[in-house]
């Protein structure tokens, strides 16, 4: 597995927080690539070979988030933060929604104002300002994960001690908090859902090891638990994926772990079950299309419930041309029966998980399918294709 593009993507914008910063293990994906454009494009020096990274420079000739690029890439959003602390200024676009769903940013900004910062939203853009933010005590009223990122990295530079509740507690939220501590942040709490941040005058440089992407390795473990006589899935963390893990446990499927990989074989005989995501340690919102299906083959009846992103189902219709039989219902739950033979059909992707889930379909339907608009899939997966064909998947690229 390569490094984690959500973990990627706020240590790439806590380099605004210091002079120098190297990151390796890095993913090679779209999404890292316009961040990196983002933060040359303020007057950050930036260069990058394979998994590494290095980001200098102290002095910025913009602190602006255009909206074409926030546009492209919504975590352009994360250099809010970072850039009101160290630089007292920002302008982001607000961004739109995409397609799973609304996207909003008002936590991020009611936080910020927590903090002194004078923001104006107008115009479609974002219009921060603060002389130097203030530690507060802040409460999430819904669990963020870029809210807690960004919140997080301006405390960092503020005058006094923020305390944030009701903080996110992904792996890629306590990888940021481990990267500013080698930045000189004083950050206690780290993996809970309270993070208190002690404000210093400025961050020094870093060299840090991003984690494994836990949304890519649950990705082929799916895969493997359908198609596979034996996948072995390896730099990963599997105590990043308990709860997908202990789902595919109750479904039947049949896997051995060890400190970096995970052993996974084709399950023969699936049981449905109930499935909801939620924040962090629950059932990650990121891998519900993926195991939606799994459970397309399971024997009989089961419910899959998205709490976080209400939106995102556009991969429902794409399943039923393959053949799956899935049932929208009006509570926001999708009813899925099986076992369904899936068979090869044209299908488009809608969003980067949807598009691995459709790969995942189209490798375990029988006959030929091709997925559409993949460039969603470039944008989270660094070399899928390649991966998938290196274990014999029957996959590539229509030209
Ligand atoms: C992060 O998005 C991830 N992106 C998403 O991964 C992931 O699906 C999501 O967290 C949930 O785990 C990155 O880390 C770059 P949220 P984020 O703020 O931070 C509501 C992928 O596939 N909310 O945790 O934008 C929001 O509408 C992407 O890699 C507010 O209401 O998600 C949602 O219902 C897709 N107001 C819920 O909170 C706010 O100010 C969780 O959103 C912020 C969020």
């Amino acid at each position: 597995m390569s490094g984690a593009k959500n973990s990627a993507l706020p240590a790439m914008a806590a380099s605004l927080l210091t002079d120098s910063l190297v990151l390796s293990n890095v993913p090679e994906v779209q999404d890292i690539l316009s961040m990196g454009e983002l933060l040359m494009g303020m007057g950050k020096t930036g260069r990058h070979e394979g998994d590494h990274w290095v980001l200098e420079g102290s002095r910025l000739h913009s602190c602006e988030a255009s909206y074409e690029l926030v546009k492209k890439m919504r975590a352009s959003i994360l250099v809010l933060g970072p850039l009101l602390a160290r630089y007292g200024e920002v302008k982001v676009a607000y961004p739109g929604g995409c397609n799973i769903g609304a996207r909003p940013v008002d936590l991020h900004i009611e936080g910020l104002k927590k903090m002194g910062a004078k923001i104006d939203v107008e115009h479609g853009t974002i219009h921060a300002t603060a002389r130097r933010l203030q530690g507060t005590e802040i409460h999430f009223d819904k669990v963020t994960v870029t809210g807690t990122e960004n919140l997080l990295m301006a405390a960092t530079l503020a005058q006094g001690t923020t305390v944030i509740n009701n903080a996110a507690r992904e792996p890629e939220v306590t990888d940021l908090v481990r990267l500013l501590k080698k930045m000189g942040a004083r950050i206690g709490g780290e993996g809970s859902d309270t993070l208190v941040v002690e404000g210093v005058e400025s961050l020094g440089p870093a060299e840090h090891r991003i984690i494994p992407d836990r949304i890519e390795g649950g990705t082929f473990f799916v895969l493997g638990a359908l198609c596979a006589d034996e996948l072995v899935v390896r730099n990963l963390e599997p105590l990043h994926l308990k709860s997908l893990l202990s789902k595919a446990g109750e479904a039947g499927v049949s896997f051995t772990q060890e400190a970096d990989l995970i052993r996974v074989k084709r399950c023969l005989s699936l049981k449905p079950l109930d499935l909801e995501t939620q924040p962090y340690p629950g059932f990650p919102t990121d891998m519900q299309a993926q195991f939606m299906v799994l459970l397309t083959q399971a024997e009989g009846r089961s419910l899959i419930r998205e709490t976080i992103f209400p939106g995102r189902y556009h991969h429902v219709d794409e399943l039923l041309r393959l053949g799956a039989s899935l049932k929208k219902r009006e509570n926001g739950e999708v009813m899925v029966s099986g076992p369904t033979p899936l068979s090869g059909a044209e299908v488009t992707a809608t969003d980067l998980r949807a598009s691995a889930c459709l790969v995942i379909a189209g490798l375990l339907a029988s006959g030929v399918s091709v997925v559409n608009d993949i460039h969603h899939l470039e944008r989270g997966y660094e070399r899928l294709v390649d991966k998938i064909r290196s274990v014999g998947g029957d996959v590539g690229y229509l030209l």
